[in-house]
């Protein structure tokens, strides 16, 4: 995790666009920031501060750091070696105070590093395995940093982005990576290095994305881009097509309700172009060149980790029931530890908003290693994951900033819905089930802008059950996955533990967790499990508990034997988890809301999780 920026540019710009940038990649960890600042004159600013990025800008306003200079870098963190205290706040430096430096990463070999270091007489001053980095280049700094910094890189094993500045070398910044991401925004005399393109596109939309062993020096205004042994590389610049306003607000309160508000727009966008309606079939520019070897697959797994394992767990029943073909959701973190069945007749899709995810990266090598084709369906362009996999689809719905994912959930269980209708047509998908889908889903935005309207009685529902502090949510086949995805919003930004069921697993031991201060969340549409989730809530009713039903519009007997209703509009079966799913993000907001929470950065999490 963690969010690194490096700045070149015009001496009155340096602090405010490194400030902004952290602002920008603050989703990325906020435990702690710092920032250092390299003077024409060698000296080095550095300001650090416990805490959100808010922390350091009221440090930055009492310092006198120099505001104006050219070159500066900067650091938003989530800890993972040492806790968050001044000490370990990066950017860290060596013992002679010149070099300076941030890091996005894990360093595996410290430990053995660090030893190698003391026995030589090198004082640490921190709990990191980062620090390790500065003392190392400063051990082989002979005047150059760029050979210095190379020189380190052949020492370090794990996973890294790192910026490098030199107070015997004002005005040059070094950066490299290797299995973090890492971004170069190019504009006239400036250049923004950054782990993503959110704290470049306010300077800049053109940009260099780097691969791994790869490094870029900026000096004397110019920057030259070496793989690690140093031979030259050409790399293309991208125009990334996300404006600022992409990243901002927009006038809400929060990052997550803009998210969830603007879910019907990021519907039509994740469809734009992909549906040929005629012909009942899905177009994916992204999967021409895999399409034959689609064809041919004989078994699906899709994988992802927390919201995206629960659009996969979706997909799954998507891709059994439509394209008829044996399909299983993975966890990622757990894939790699067991023994998958997997080989060159599966089909891989591997879901991320972020593209980043270290376990989804280290689950899709595993996959490969195996012989599967992976396809990625990402957010994130010039992500990882795009890269690594042989093919994909992107999201096209712009940056996800709040850390809890909304927009990506419906976006992404759209795109395998799609994926699902295309396989199920290669398989004998019927035209008029093909159609019926392709047509429901080109009506999702107006499903989703009905369903939007109950905000406001959702608000008054959070009202009534905000001050509970645990919560259980049902659904049924398609709308178990819509339970889970509902519990962890709970969870995660407000706070609540929450418990999310399949309606015929209460039974089985959680209704004994049933009384009066246990409510349920009921997902329960008029589909053709709808009999058997009355079924589930007469239990509960029976046992004296409270049931917030999210039932089909106008459904009275629902209305009757629940406490609360949030009604949907009437769906398509295949539709409806997804419609269903905005409620309870809506639910999850004002409930964070109401117990005065930071909903845009709860409390230890990162959007962004590049650590396994
Ligand atoms: C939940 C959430 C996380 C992510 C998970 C995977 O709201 O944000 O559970 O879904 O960390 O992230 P990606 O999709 O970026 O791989």
């Amino acid at each position: 995790m963690c969010g690194i920026v490096g700045y070149f540019g015009k001496d009155t710009k340096v602090l405010d666009t490194l400030v902004n940038g952290l602002k920008r990649l603050e989703y990325r960890g906020y435990d702690s920031a710092g920032i250092a600042i390299v003077a024409k004159d060698g000296q080095v600013f550095s300001k650090k501060a416990i805490g959100k990025i808010v922390e350091l800008e009221k440090e930055l306003e009492k310092s006198d750091i120099s505001k104006f200079d050219k070159v500066g870098i900067a650091h938003t963190r989530w800890a993972t070696h040492g806790s968050p205290t001044l000490d370990n706040c990066h950017p860290h430096f060596s013992q002679d105070k010149k070099i300076w430096l941030v890091h996005n990463g894990i360093i595996e070999n410290y430990k053995q590093l660090k030893k190698e270091l003391e026995s030589k007489g090198v004082q640490f001053s921190s709990d990191t395995d980062t620090e390790v980095i500065a003392h190392l280049v400063q051990s082989f700094y002979n005047g150059d940093l760029k050979k210095a910094v190379q020189k380190t890189l052949t020492k370090l094993e794990g996973a890294y982005a790192i910026v490098v500045v030199s107070a015997d070398e004002p005005g040059r910044l070094v950066a490299a990576k290797k299995g973090s991401p890492l971004v170069l925004g190019v504009s006239e005399n400036e250049y923004v290095l950054a782990s993503d393109v959110s704290a470049i596109i306010s300077q800049t939309r053109n940009v260099i994305y780097f691969e791994d062993g790869e490094l870029v020096d900026i000096k004397d205004g110019k920057y030259t881009i070496t793989n690690f042994k140093d031979a030259p590389l050409k790399k293309k610049i991208e125009v990334i097509d996300w404006d600022d306003e992409a990243a901002t607000k927009g006038g809400h309160e929060h990052f997550l309700i803009k998210e969830i508000m603007e879910q019907a727009k990021t519907m039509e966008d994740s469809c734009r172009g992909r549906i040929v309606s005629k012909s009942g079939n899905v177009r994916f520019g992204g999967l021409n060149t895999v399409k034959d070897k689609i064809a041919r697959m004989e078994r699906v797994v899709i994988l992802g980790i927390g919201t995206s394992y629960y659009s996969a767990k979706l997909a799954e029943l998507y891709f059994e029931d439509i394209a008829g073909i044996p399909a299983k959701a993975e966890m990622t973190p757990e894939f790699r530890y067991k023994n998958p069945y997997i080989d060159e007749k599966t089909w891989v899709i591997a879901v991320s908003q972020s593209g980043e995810t270290a376990d989804s990266v280290a689950a899709i090598k595993e996959a490969q290693n195996r012989g599967a084709l992976v396809t990625g369906i990402i957010n994130t362009v010039g992500s990882t994951i795009s890269r690594i996999t042989e093919a994909g689809v992107y999201n096209h719905i712009g940056p996800e900033i709040s850390v809890a994912s909304t927009k990506a959930f419906t976006s992404q269980s759209i795109i395998l819905l799609m994926h699902a209708v295309m396989l199920g047509r290669m398989r004998g998908l019927s035209l008029r089930r093909a159609k019926a889908i392709l047509e429901e889903i080109e009506n999702m935005p107006k499903l989703a802008e009905e369903t939007l309207k109950q905000n406001s009685n959702i608000e008054k529902l959070a009202e009534k059950y905000h001050k509970k502090n645990n919560l259980i949510y049902i659904g049924r086949n398609y709308n178990y996955p819509v339970a889970l995805e509902g519990a962890l919003k709970v969870k995660e930004i407000g706070y609540v533990h929450a418990e999310g069921l399949s309606g015929g697993e209460l039974k089985h031991g959680f209704i004994a967790l049933i009384d009066e201060n246990m409510p349920t969340i009921a997902v329960v549409p008029q589909d053709s499990i709808y009999e058997k989730m009355i079924s589930n809530i007469e239990e509960i009713k029976a046992r004296s508990g409270i049931v917030i039903a999210v039932a089909t519009d106008g459904d009275k007997e629902v209305a009757d034997l629940c406490d609360d209703v949030i009604y949907t509009p009437k769906m398509k079966e295949e539709i409806a988890p997804i419609i269903n799913t905005i409620p309870l993000q809506l639910f999850a907001y004002h409930v964070a809301r109401l117990r005065g929470l930071d909903v845009d950065k709860p409390r230890n999490l990162a959007k962004s999780v590049t650590v396994e």
